[in-house]
C-alpha cells in the first residue's frame, strides 16, 4: 500500500460526522495526578486495569472513532491477553500514540514553552507502527501574558508541529497537530482570540513550508474562552469566536477540527461544543468539528471507578455517556436535559 493511500484511509477510519476521538495519553506525571485525585496509585498495572476499563467499554465505536494512547499503553494487553491497541481496533476504533516528549522553557523567550521529542522520532514511529499506532499526536503549549506568546515563542513552535507532522506523514502516520493556547490568566476573550489567529497562522505558515498534506491530518486546538480568572463565557460567545478565528486560519482542505477541553468542565465542553456545531452548520464550515477531550471525557469515568474492580462498570457506563453526549453535540443535537 502506498503511504498516501495508508494516510487516506487512516483518515477515512477516524473522521466521521459523528464520531470524536479519546484522549487517554496521559503522561506518567499527569496520571498519577489524575489517580491521586481519586486515592489510587499510579502502579503500571493500575494503569493498565484503567485503560482496558476505558477501551473495553461496549459501544464505545459508536461515537469514538480513534484513542490517543501513552507509549506504554501500546504494549498493554486486557485481562484476556488482548492488546490494547488490538482491543480498541476490534471496536473499530483507530489506535494512536502521543509522541512529544514533554515541554520545557524555550531559551531566549521568557515566559515561553517549546516541547522536546523531534530527535529520533523517525525510528520511533516505525516501532509505533509495528505496535498497531496509526496516527500521532504532538501538543505544543502557549502560555498567555501581556508579552506570551512571543514572536519567537510563535514561530519556534510552528516549526516543531510542522516538522513532526512532516516525519509523520513520511511514515504514513496521521499527524494530530495540536498547538494548545492555555486557559490560565485573567485575560478577556479577545486577547484569546488574538493570541490563537496569530498562533494558528504561524502554525499553518510553517505546515506549508515543510510540505505538510493538509488533506492528512487533524488540527487539535483549543476553544477560544476567556482566562480561567477573568469570568466565564457563554456557549454563544464561545462558538462566535472559535468559529471566528478558525474560518479566518485553518484551510478548508483539513477534514477534521478536534477540540481539547483544556480544563473546562465535561458539561461545559459539551456545551460549547454543541453551540460551535450549531453555528459551524449556518455557516456551512468545511470542516467535522469534534472532540480529542482528555479530561472532559474521562473526569467522570475516574470519579465513578474509583479504582475499585466491582466499579468497573459504573465508569464504563460514565465514560458513554460523555461520549455519547458529545456526539450528539458534535451533530449540534444536545440539549442540556439530556444529562438527566
Ligand atoms: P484535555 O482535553 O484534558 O485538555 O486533554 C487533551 C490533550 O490531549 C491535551 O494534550
Amino acid at each position: 500500500m502506498s503511504i498516501k493511500t495508508e494516510l487516506q484511509n487512516t483518515i477515512a477510519d477516524m473522521v466521521d460526522d459523528k464520531r470524536g476521538i479519546l484522549a487517554a495519553d496521559e503522561s506518567s506525571p499527569t496520571i498519577k495526578k489524575r489517580f491521586d485525585g481519586i486515592n489510587v496509585e499510579s502502579s503500571e498495572e493500575n494503569r493498565r486495569i484503567y485503560r482496558s476499563l476505558l477501551l473495553d467499554t461496549e459501544d464505545l465505536g459508536l461515537y469514538i472513532s480513534g484513542v490517543i494512547m501513552f507509549e506504554e499503553t501500546l504494549t498493554q494487553k486486557d485481562n484476556n491477553g488482548v492488546l490494547l491497541p488490538e482491543l480498541a481496533w476490534s471496536k473499530k476504533i483507530v489506535p494512536g500514540v502521543k509522541v512529544d516528549k514533554g515541554k520545557g522553557p524555550l531559551s531566549g523567550a521568557p515566559g515561553d514553552l517549546i516541547t522536546r521529542g523531534l530527535d529520533g522520532l523517525g525510528e520511533r514511529l516505525e516501532t509505533y507502527k509495528k505496535q498497531g499506532a496509526r496516527f500521532a499526536k504532538w501538543r505544543e503549549v502557549y502560555p498567555v501574558s501581556t508579552h506570551n506568546p512571543t514572536p519567537l515563542g510563535r514561530s519556534a513552535n510552528a516549526e516543531m508541529l510542522a516538522r513532526y507532522a512532516a516525519v509523520c506523514q513520511e511514515k504514513g502516520i496521521v499527524p494530530i497537530v495540536e498547538p494548545e493556547v492555555l486557559m490560565d490568566g485573567d485575560h478577556e476573550i479577545q486577547r484569546c482570540a488574538d493570541v490563537t489567529t496569530q498562533v494558528l497562522h504561524a502554525v499553518f505558515h510553517a505546515l506549508h513550508c515543510h510540505h505538510v498534506s493538509l488533506e492528512h491530518m487533524i488540527l487539535k486546538p483549543n476553544m477560544v474562552l476567556p482566562g480561567k480568572a477573568c469570568r466565564t463565557a457563554g456557549a454563544e460567545e464561545v462558538a462566535v469566536a472559535t468559529i471566528k478565528v478558525l474560518r479566518r486560519t485553518v484551510p478548508a482542505a483539513v477534514p477534521s477540527i478536534n477540540f481539547l477541553s483544556g480544563g473546562q468542565g465535561p458539561e461545559e465542553a459539551t456545551i460549547n461544543l454543541n453551540a460551535i456545531n450549531q453555528l459551524g452548520q449556518q455557516l456551512k464550515a468545511p470542516w467535522q468539528l469534534s472532540i480529542s477531550y482528555g479530561r472532559a471525557l474521562q473526569q467522570p469515568a475516574l470519579h465513578a471507578w474509583q479504582g475499585k474492580a466491582e466499579n468497573i462498570s459504573a465508569g464504563q457506563q460514565a465514560l458513554l455517556k460523555r461520549a455519547r453526549l458529545n456526539s450528539l453535540a458534535h451533530q449540534g443535537k444536545y440539549e442540556v436535559s439530556m444529562e438527566a
